[in-house]
């Protein structure tokens, strides 16, 4: 593609032959399989991004929207028509406002540093659209190729592909909600991270040396600044080296990470897929013996320069390679690493054009994913394969406990090994308001868990701006503050006491709310929802809702209103129903974003804590917003926090019912599912008008 998406998807409107002999196949309950005739004459390769095979289970029947297949050019495409009044949403990682109607996307995993709204391609793929019509009926469309493509929203709907025809899959649900259930049915579930990895994150690149990770730890405590958890970027290695440690900087990464545990933070460290070309280096040697790296079209192991200079590129597409790779992780995680950064794997290779390998380079893929192949059709895949391949690692290296892999780049269906953030953001108010909407489309297309760089990676926050991104970025899924090297200190005390006081509620709220959010998370983990979800989805008929993205949902309950720009409020419609304010930390702090509870609602709240690994849980809170019949209910799941005990039973999920009549509280809990007995301990009531 040489010239913009948004041209190049003109062009293929205009040329495209369409193919209508088509023969859906009924796969699932209201899901139909398309498939390009193309297909008859060309292999059927698996996909990357189901979870597994779907067997035919009636034919073509079922209503709802039909695509129209077409090639143009060794291109293969699909076009669906657009009811009126039919919005349009996921496509994956994009900045810019949550309705992507009139929007390009190309799917083509890229280093984005820099990127803004214009940007058509980011860190990752996901050719994927959620469309939800003026009625509030919503379907999606699953085009199922892993290669270059692009997806356009016009008049119509244009998804194609380069090189290789494609099945499709068309989800048609009532409600918006049911569609992202009924895609991760196909794609799976995001698994239950470790509790940890719902609080506060603090990254920088780079903490460095040893005794200034000690010093960011003793800021938090001392200033009694709530975090989890402390991450090393990638100065912490020898020569960029992954796997390794700078002697003199890093002396005694176990002894560190001790530290930390015992003044109660985890601490994730990188490790990037880019291995440095270096014949006294056991890394490249043994992958070099082991012929694991990718090739070049001449058979030779390819070479592209990264951070520590040429290096060679694990080729994730094969089992052998991925199980040679997660080998690596056992002796690196026994210096008490708790969890894994994945950077610069979309690849990034520096100085080459698109800033990655060429794609005329050799994959040895697996028969499993499509076979021996060019890397223009494993492009995409790079990401998504290596943090699968990362995940499985970390999972037998510290097999009592639920790995956390943070990835950049991925494919569709790759939340099934690890969260995302949302790259290299800048510190502006745009990024700022981006934090919701790409939090959003992203949980739209099945990642659940996901956050951008609080405070903004590239250039300076302002305290200002700082503070509001901690209010609104503790309220999203992944929590974590990072910025670049060179820019000034972004730490919640940096910006002097004003915006340090706001930092320390945001934390306070967001420690508070941890009993929702790993009830959100649990949810994701068994039914696919996204923790934070568009404010449609409180009332999908609602078309003032459409395009609201300073306001979102966690859950069904809560919503969050932001204020995205240095003055004004929140300029979200309500939805209908009474939506009444709470105030997790106590104190109304205007520049935090307005949460409000649904009539008939019950919010789980837990006490101020420093860490998760407090446990302290005592006294439970509950929030009651009882409805026009004094009555609302919530769920509370629990369980050890880490582990696999869940998998056995080990978790109370509690659903919580109170009737309050003339100011008096009648509260009833059961435990709905698992094992464990009812809860002890004491429970608080809130009740708000
Ligand atoms: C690029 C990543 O996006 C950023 O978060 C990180 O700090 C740098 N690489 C350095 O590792």
């Amino acid at each position: 593609m040489t010239t913009s998406a948004a041209r190049f998807a003109q062009t293929l409107r205009r040329t495209g032959a369409g193919r209508t002999d088509l023969e859906p196949r009924l796969v699932g309950d209201g899901v139909r399989r398309f498939r390009d005739p193309a297909y008859r004459t060309h292999r059927l390769r698996p996909s990357p991004a189901l979870v597994h095979q779907l067997e035919e289970i009636g034919s073509g029947a079922g209503a709802g929207a039909a695509p129209e297949f077409f090639e143009s050019g060794g291109w293969y495409g699909l076009r669906l028509a657009l009811a009126r009044g039919t919005d349009v949403y996921g496509t994956g990682e994009v900045a810019g406002p949550l309705r992507r109607n009139g929007r390009t996307v190309s799917v083509w995993t890229t280093d984005a540093f820099g990127y803004d709204d214009t940007t058509e391609a980011l860190y990752q793929a996901h050719p994927w659209v959620l469309g939800v019509r003026a009625d509030g009926t919503a379907f999606g469309l699953l085009a199922d190729s892993p290669r270059r493509g692009v997806i356009s929203a016009g008049a119509d709907l244009l998804m194609a592909f380069e090189g290789e025809p494609f099945a499709a899959y068309v989800i048609e649900r009532d409600h918006p909600a049911d569609v992202v259930r009924a895609l991760t049915d196909l794609t799976g579930r995001a698994p239950l991270p470790p509790a940890w990895a719902l609080g506060y994150h603090q990254c920088r690149w780079s903490y460095e040396p040893q005794s200034h990770v000690l010093e960011i730890a003793s800021g938090f405590r001392s200033r009694r600044l709530p975090c989890d958890v402390l991450w090393l970027d990638i100065d912490y290695m020898d020569g960029f080296r992954v796997f390794t440690f700078d002697g003199e900087k890093f002396p005694d990464p176990a002894a560190l990470n001790r530290e930390l545990h015992s003044r109660g933070f985890k601490a994730v460290w990188m490790v990037d897929p880019g291995i440095k070309v270096d014949a006294g280096y056991d890394v490249y040697k043994s992958g070099h013996e082991g012929e694991h790296f990718v090739k070049d079209l001449d058979g030779n192991e390819f070479h592209g320069s990264v951070w520590p200079g040429p290096c060679a590129f694990p080729d994730f597409t094969r089992e052998r390679t991925r199980e040679w790779w997660a080998g690596l992780y056992a002796g690196y995680l026994s210096h008490g690493i708790d969890g894994v950064w994945n950077d610069m794997n979309e690849p990034a290779v520096f100085g080459l054009p698109g800033k990655t390998m060429p794609e005329t380079n050799r994959h040895e893929a697996d028969a499993g994913l499509g076979g021996p192949d060019s890397h223009a059709r494993y492009h995409n895949l790079y990401g998504m394969q290596m943090v699968r391949a990362t995940r499985e690692g970390v999972r037998a290296a510290r097999p009592g406990h639920r790995p956390f892999v943070l990835t950049r780049s991925n494919f569709l269906g790759g939340h099934r090994y690890a969260a995302t953030w949302t790259g290299d953001n800048t510190s502006d108010w745009g990024h700022l308001h981006w934090s919701i909407t790409m939090a959003l489309n992203l949980g739209l297309s099945g990642q659940p868990f996901v956050g951008p760089d609080i405070g903004g990676f590239a250039g300076d926050a302002t305290g200002h701006l700082f503070a509001r991104w901690m209010g609104i970025g503790t309220l999203l899924p992944f929590a974590r503050g990072h910025s670049i090297k060179g820019s000034k200190d972004h730490e919640p005390w940096s910006f002097g006491a004003l915006s340090e006081r706001i930092c320390r509620l945001a934390l306070e709220r967001r420690y508070r709310l941890l009993p929702y959010f790993y009830t959100l998370f649990r949810e994701a983990s068994v039914s696919g929802l996204p923790v934070a979800r568009p404010l449609f989805f409180a009332d999908p008929a609602d078309a003032s809702l459409r395009g609201a993205d300073d306001a979102f949902m966690l859950g069904d309950d809560v919503m969050v209103r932001a204020q995205v720009r240095p003055s004004g409020l929140c300029r979200a419609p309500m939805p209908r129903g009474r939506w009444a304010r709470f105030e997790p930390a106590g104190e109304v702090e205007h520049e935090l974003p307005e949460l409000r509870l649904r009539a008939g609602a019950i919010v789980p709240l837990g006490p101020v804590m420093q860490h998760v690994g407090e446990r302290a849980l005592d006294p439970l809170t509950l929030v009651i917003h009882p409805d026009e019949h004094g009555r609302a209910s919530g769920l509370l799941y629990e369980d050890a926090g880490d582990g696999f005990g869940y998998e056995r039973g080990e978790f109370r999920l509690t659903r919580y019912e109170a009737t309050v009549h003339h100011g008096r509280i009648a509260l009833d809990s059961s435990v709905v599912e698992g094992g464990w007995g009812p809860r002890e301990g004491a429970v608080r009531t809130v009740v708000l008008d």
